[in-house]
């Protein structure tokens, strides 16, 4: 069977050609990214654009429990969420105005935007993973993906990076993890996802992909590995519980 530790004949390895298996046995080769709350400081501040909306239009606040709700899916699913908690019905002219206003306010946080605002670590990591051999792509739900990753200064550290708006079904639904997959070539089984959200597991889940979360148990306690914040994240650990899945299945 496959060894489930393999941390000390990784080290050697910086190519991706060297990073094909021997015989049966598989290679992890691809990492997926959720951006807002993995790579970038951003994700409280879509929460925070929706409850100034809120306030600005109906003059009513949203508890601390929709933040999580609205975590990792798309502008319009998430304005749908709040509206249903706010039971307010408005038409489709509205509803487009409304989504775009949350936009302009999101991006208004967004001026002073730079790479101060990647997490903890996640630079190091991905140059890691690069080092590695693996490839990495974008599956991010937001449009702003291309921007923050631009002004964070992390486009460079990616093979590729999944057109949301090209995307039928949001997470929770696989399609934009199996998009990712596609975009660098892999298959589901050779890749690994990282997620802050619970829709952004779910959406791994359904994949087939194996899932690092990052937060607390509540928040992404479904996903097969976890890590309380970026600066924990820990190649050999990863490795360690893809290679066992994967293998194991
Ligand atoms: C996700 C966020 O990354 O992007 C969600 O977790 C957000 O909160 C979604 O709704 C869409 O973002 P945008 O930037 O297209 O409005
Ligand atoms: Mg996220």
């Amino acid at each position: 069977s496959f060894p489930t530790r393999r941390s000390s004949d990784l080290s050697c390895l910086n190519s991706y050609s060297q990073r094909e298996g021997k015989g049966a046995e598989m290679m992890m080769k691809g990492a997926l990214f959720d951006l807002d709350g993995v790579l970038a400081d951003t994700a409280s501040l879509h929460f925070k654009a929706w409850r100034k909306l809120a306030k600005e239009n109906f003059g009513r606040s949203l508890p601390d429990e929709l933040e999580n709700k609205t975590r990792g899916i798309s502008r319009s699913d998430s304005l749908s969420v709040i509206l249903d908690y706010l039971e307010i019905t408005v038409s489709k002219a509205k509803f487009h105005r409304l989504a775009e206003e949350k936009n302009q306010i999101y991006r208004n946080f967004l001026t002073d935007l730079s790479p101060d605002e990647v997490l903890p670590g996640m630079r190091d990591f991905i140059t890691d993973l690069r080092k590695k051999g693996i490839l990495t792509a974008l599956a991010s739900a937001s449009q702003n993906g291309p921007f923050i990753l631009e002004r964070t200064g992390l486009s460079k550290y990616f093979n590729a990076i999944v057109d949301p708006s090209k995307i039928e079904a949001g997470k929770p639904a696989p399609d934009i993890y199996l998009a990712a997959t596609a975009a660098l070539e892999l298959s589901p089984k050779e890749c690994v996802g990282f997620e802050d959200a619970v829709s952004g597991i779910q959406s791994l889940k359904a994949a087939g992909i194996v899932s690092v979360g990052i937060g607390s148990d509540h928040e992404v306690g479904q996903a097969d590995l976890r890590f309380s914040s970026t600066g924990d994240i820990n190649f050999d650990d990863v490795e360690e519980i893809w290679a066992e899945i994967t293998n194991n299945a």
